[in-house]
């Protein structure tokens, strides 16, 4: 990114208090290759992980989940490909994710044998329902199940000197588990792993299943936020998952009241209705002013390669990317978008009307703002006239002509192209219906 655009942000200032916002970047971690992956019809083969690990490598992921290497030898191989083929820049930590299990604790530790540094997630269910229903566990043992693990995952880390790891602990559902026992096991985690606030541990808390408002997400957030024992020695990260649609929402309060990390993955892929679309959040960030250190400026190239990769399609209307979200259909929106970049200054902030970002800085081009059908206005058709054709039409006749054309969408429906303007203006005005484009 060299051009740096935004609406200047929101100024509360009919409040007796500030309002929050987010002023930094988080740090970001895809999970793509893992959380995405394993929500696929059909999981991607080596060759596709191969080629999104390369592409979330060059939007600038620093830390990303590569696999569950315990659950398939495919996982395993890729991790295994990963270190011995060397595509993993010296910028980047891969991350595993393993139960709290030690044979599998085991396995996940022979797929890392000679990565310079990895990030081992390790995870237990702690919240009530699964706890009584599922494992049939006391609190005792959820606390002893996660220690074990950690415990383990310390020794072999310190059996593999060449390797530096760093602990992850996710607590799962910890949306739906009593906040003070979620704090006894994170805080008995970071105690176990000997975090400091040199060697932090990250604790990511996920909503796994989102079963609340967003502010009831950062509220349990800054309660942890306020109450972890060893705050100085912990990285709160936020796994925020989709099913009342509001990821981003909470993703973005999350980090307001306190969280250090984000967890996700492109365009809202993840298990049943998404993790949290990590473009929406980063780009959201953008609009505010606020730089998210992730490169979105070939947005296109990134949809096509993620396409190819998942065989999932982006709905044409997902923020930032869709086919349509640059487009305006409305004669309103069109002449107001067409005053926009008539006074639009190259080297000052963003400000065309309706659409709240330049869709140049996301390598998207404006030839699809304006398109004409039944309720375009005159500012739309002569905004066409002039960028298609170089015909400056004065005002009077951008009125009668527009009435022209109304007449003729009314007539055949739908839409007309800049051609079929055009050529309604030939046959309208032109002696002999000339086809001569002036330019
Ligand atoms: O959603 C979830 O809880 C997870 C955990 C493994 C972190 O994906
Ligand atoms: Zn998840």
């Amino acid at each position: 990114h060299t051009k740096y655009t935004a609406f200047p942000p929101v100024q509360i200032t009919d409040r007796q208090w500030p309002g929050r916002t987010i002023d930094k970047p988080p740090v970001w971690m895809s999970t793509d290759l893992r959380d995405g992956n394993q929500a696929l019809f059909e999981p991607m083969n080596v060759d596709k992980k191969m080629r999104m690990f390369k592409m979330l490598c060059d939007i600038g992921f620093k830390q990303i989940e590569v696999a569950f290497p315990s659950a398939s030898e495919t996982e395993f191989g890729f991790v295994r490909s990963l270190i011995e083929d060397g595509h993993i820049p010296d910028d980047v930590t891969i991350e595993v994710l393993t139960q709290a299990r030690e044979h599998l604790i085991r396995r996940t530790f022979e797929s890392l044998k000679g990565a310079r540094k990895a990030i081992v997630h390790v995870y237990n269910a702690t919240c009530p329902t699964f706890r009584e229903t599922v494992f049939n566990m006391s609190k005792a043992e959820v606390v002893a199940m996660a220690t074990d693990a950690v415990r383990l995952i310390r020794s072999l880390a310190d059996e593999m000197p060449e390797t530096e790891i760093t602990l992850e602990y996710s607590p799962e559902l910890f949306t739906a588990t009593e906040l003070d026992f979620a704090k006894e096991v994170c805080d008995a985690v970071t105690e176990v792993w000997g975090a400091t606030p040199q060697r932090k541990v990250i604790l990511n808390l996920p909503t796994t299943v989102e079963i609340a408002t967003p502010n009831i997400y950062a509220d349990q957030i800054e309660w942890m936020h306020r109450n972890l024992a060893r705050r100085d020695s912990v990285i709160i990260s936020l796994h925020p998952h989709n099913d009342r649609g509001t990821a981003v929402a909470a993703a973005e309060l999350g980090l307001m009241a306190g969280a250090d990390r984000v967890e996700g993955c492109l365009f809202g892929n993840g298990e049943r209705t998404g993790n949290v679309d990590l473009v929406t959040l980063a780009l959201n960030m953008y609009t505010q002013g606020v730089h998210p250190g992730l490169d979105f400026s070939d947005i296109n190239a990134v949809a096509r390669t993620f396409e190819h990769c998942s065989q999932l399609p982006i709905h044409p209307r997902h923020p930032y990317v869709g086919d349509l979200v640059f487009t305006a259909f409305s004669g309103s929106h069109q002449d107001a978008i067409k005053k926009g970049f008539s006074a639009q200054k190259a080297d000052e902030q963003w400000a065309v009307p309706y659409l709240p970002i330049d869709p140049a800085d996301v390598g998207r081009s404006y030839d699809s703002v304006i398109r004409v059908n039944s309720q375009s206005g005159k500012g739309g058709i002569a905004y066409l006239m002039e960028t298609e054709y170089g015909v400056v039409m004065p005002r009077r006749l951008q009125v009668e002509f527009s009435g022209v054309v109304q007449r003729y969408t009314d007539q055949h429906g739908g839409e007309v192209s800049a051609d079929d303007i055009w050529n309604i203006f030939n046959q309208t005005y032109l002696e002999g219906g000339s086809t001569v484009r002036y330019r």
